[in-house]
């Protein structure tokens, strides 16, 4: 065995109970390869939903769906460590302790409260308005995500990337107040959009445009749902374009070569109208999801052993952010 450690991954997925074929293919496959190269640390960020979710029935919900959905997706919660963020009160000591080596500026910096106050002043409100302290010192609380499990890569997106760099401007203060190394400064692994998939009506898939494909619902609901795919006039006869076909182009993400070769063949040579290619795409979608939704469902049948799989995840983090606790207090003189 090598005795060289891997390095630290660490992704924080924010439940949301609208998981569609775009986050799929954009975030949960490409962040679920992590564990092949990273000692891989997931975990479900439900006290930063909480700045935003209310209704304790929805964030139940929210959290046990979303941590199904990883699972179901393949993340094996034996090879990598996989918790809620609220199972480790370690988080908010670590949060509590950033607070003092991050100004308020900073905070005030961060693009989305900058975007509430934006929208505030543009309405005349007053500019705080509805901005609560969670979402003020959100950069704080995912610092303190980060930097207490050691990472040393955070896969984010872009609109990710500031909050990375106020954890580690956070990260290097401490360090430098103690002149040792305290905390480790955690690296953004920038993700460019690896794929960007077309939603019903061709622009980008996002729930925001109201034209997704969703992962988990009924085989009826998915195929009434491809069947809703925005397409041009040409008939039955006429030879067609694959590539500015978004059937054609959400069908790659599903077939083989082989199959993508046979369909672009049919789209070229006329005679297959729009009703059959999403009929060929529902078929390869299907095979693909259903075995995903099976295991999604045999999930949430049980939110016990959910539960169970998140407590054991947690049991390995503890001791890891004690470790970083620990270190950090004694640093700071808050030891005993
Ligand atoms: N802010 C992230 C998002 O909106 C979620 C998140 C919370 C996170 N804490 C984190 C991501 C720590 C990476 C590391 O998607």
């Amino acid at each position: 065995m090598s005795t060289v450690a891997k390095k630290i991954s660490l992704t924080g997925i924010k439940p949301t109970g609208d998981i569609h074929i775009g986050n799929y293919f954009g975030a949960i496959k490409p962040a679920l390869e992590l564990a092949k190269t990273y000692d891989a640390r997931y975990f479900v960020a439900d006290y930063h939903a909480l700045n935003s979710v209310k209704d304790p029935k929805e964030l139940r919900a929210s959290i046990h769906s979303v941590a199904a959905c990883w699972l179901a997706a393949g993340l094996d919660p034996e090879e990598v460590i996989f918790y809620r963020q609220s199972s480790i009160p370690e988080v908010f000591e670590l949060s509590t302790m950033l607070m003092a080596f991050c100004s308020k500026g900073l905070m005030n910096r961060a693009h989305a409260y900058k975007a509430a106050v934006q929208e505030n002043s543009e309405k005349g409100d007053d500019i705080d308005a509805g901005v609560n302290m969670g979402l003020f010192t959100y950069p704080i609380l995912m610092a303190a995500d980060i930097i207490l499990f050691d990472s040393d890569v955070v896969p984010v997106g872009r609109d990710q990337a500031q909050h990375i760099e106020m954890a580690q401007d956070m990260a290097q203060s401490v360090n430098a107040v103690y002149k040792e190394q305290v905390l480790k400064i955690p690296q953004a692994g920038i993700q460019e959009e690896v794929a960007v998939i077309p939603g019903l009506d061709g622009r980008k898939m996002s729930k925001s445009y109201n034209n997704v494909i969703p992962i988990f619902v009924p085989e009826k609901e998915l195929r009434k749902t491809i069947m809703r795919i925005v397409t041009n006039s040409q008939g039955v006869e006429e030879a067609k374009d694959p590539q500015t076909s978004q059937i054609y182009q959400l069908y790659r993400y599903f077939a083989s070569a082989e199959e993508q070769e046979a369909l672009a063949s049919r789209y070229r040579a006329g005679g297959m109208g729009w009703g059959e290619a999403k009929e060929e795409l529902f078929r390869v979608v299907n095979r693909e999801l259903s075995p995903v939704r099976e295991k999604y469902d045999a999930i949430m049948a049980n939110p016990k052993e959910l539960d169970a799989i998140l407590e054991r995840g947690a049991e390995k983090a503890r001791p890891i952010a004690a470790a970083t606790l620990r270190r950090f207090r004694k640093a700071a003189g808050i030891d005993r």
